[in-house]
């Protein structure tokens, strides 16, 4: 993948870059086309597909992650993606082969709230496979979905602060017809599960209304208890957290104002979903 991407760097060619776990739905796809208009015909698009282990926590899903490359492929060549980057573990962080990985990427302020205070060592990992991705595929751009926020102002922020030579395009989110959030976890959502999982878009929605409607800033405590009258209305569903924040600095807010932001996880069953929007 180095080489070839040096090859390309070498004859000036733009090279856009989408990262991902893999099991590859609408939400992905829109970053590949964003990535290819960005490089144009004349550009090189890279998929990577990598379940990165060091992301996840010792008693979240890594083992049961949703993996089909031979789909993912599928996908990829309909899109005219040129290259699809599916590396295996032993390349990544060779520590079984020779016990010898030890460096780590970690980003100290954006990734400690939220998903980063539920899922300790998440972001490490994130932005250790994403500096290392960058290494391998040295893109000109970098298409990351606002569906993960928090990652992708995580990314952002190594990109500034480590000084890396790419430009971070963050893409809106792709939902189902009910408003769900496409995720490659959705697929975890058996039966009765699934029309749970609308009610983190409800709560936002019912939130953004009251934020909308009042004449002053709202506190995030009334905030919390719309959602988590809307949560009760899904027998699976279980709050995992809520924040209201700047859409910028990623700070709470305890008075809630139009143009803020809200994230929230909450767990359908077993399988933990995340969404967020600007109020
Ligand atoms: P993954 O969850 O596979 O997501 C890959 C990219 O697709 C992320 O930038 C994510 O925000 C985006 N994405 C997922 N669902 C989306 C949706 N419904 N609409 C728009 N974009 C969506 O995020 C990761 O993988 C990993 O953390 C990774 C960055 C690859 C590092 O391992």
């Amino acid at each position: 993948m180095q080489r070839l991407a040096k090859k390309w760097r070498r004859s000036r060619t733009h090279i856009g870059f989408v990262p991902t776990m893999g099991y590859l739905h609408e939400g992905h796809l829109s970053l590949v086309r964003a990535a290819r208009q960005r490089v144009g015909q004349s550009g090189k698009v890279v998929v990577s597909v990598y379940v990165n282990p060091t992301q996840f926590g010792p008693q979240e899903d890594l083992s049961r992650y949703p993996r089909d490359l031979k789909r993912d492929l599928k996908f990829c060549r309909a899109e005219g993606v040129d290259i699809v980057f599916a590396p295996g573990d032993a390349e990544m962080y060779p520590v079984k082969a020779n016990g010898n990985y030890s460096t780590y990427v970690v980003e100290e302020k954006l990734s400690q709230g939220m998903e980063g205070a539920s899922r300790p060592g998440h972001f490490r990992g994130v932005t250790t496979v994403v500096a290392k991705l960058f290494n391998l595929v040295r893109p000109d751009v970098a298409v990351f979905g606002a569906k993960d926020f928090q990652q992708a102002a995580v990314v952002k922020r190594m990109v500034r602060d480590l000084n890396f030579p790419v430009k971070i395009i963050v893409a809106p989110i792709v939902r189902e017809p009910d408003g769900v959030a496409m995720s490659s976890r959705n697929k975890y959502l058996a039966g009765d599960l699934r029309p749970q999982a609308t009610v983190l878009r409800r709560s936002i929605k019912a939130v953004r209304q009251t934020v909308a409607a009042a004449k002053q800033p709202v506190p995030a405590t009334k905030l919390r208890a719309i959602v988590g009258q809307v949560i009760k209305t899904a027998p699976a569903a279980r709050l995992d957290y809520v924040e209201f924040f700047d859409s910028e600095t990623l700070s709470p807010m305890t008075k809630v104002l139009r143009g803020m932001h809200m994230a929230l996880a909450v767990f359908i069953g077993k399988t933990r979903l995340i969404d967020n929007g600007q109020l």
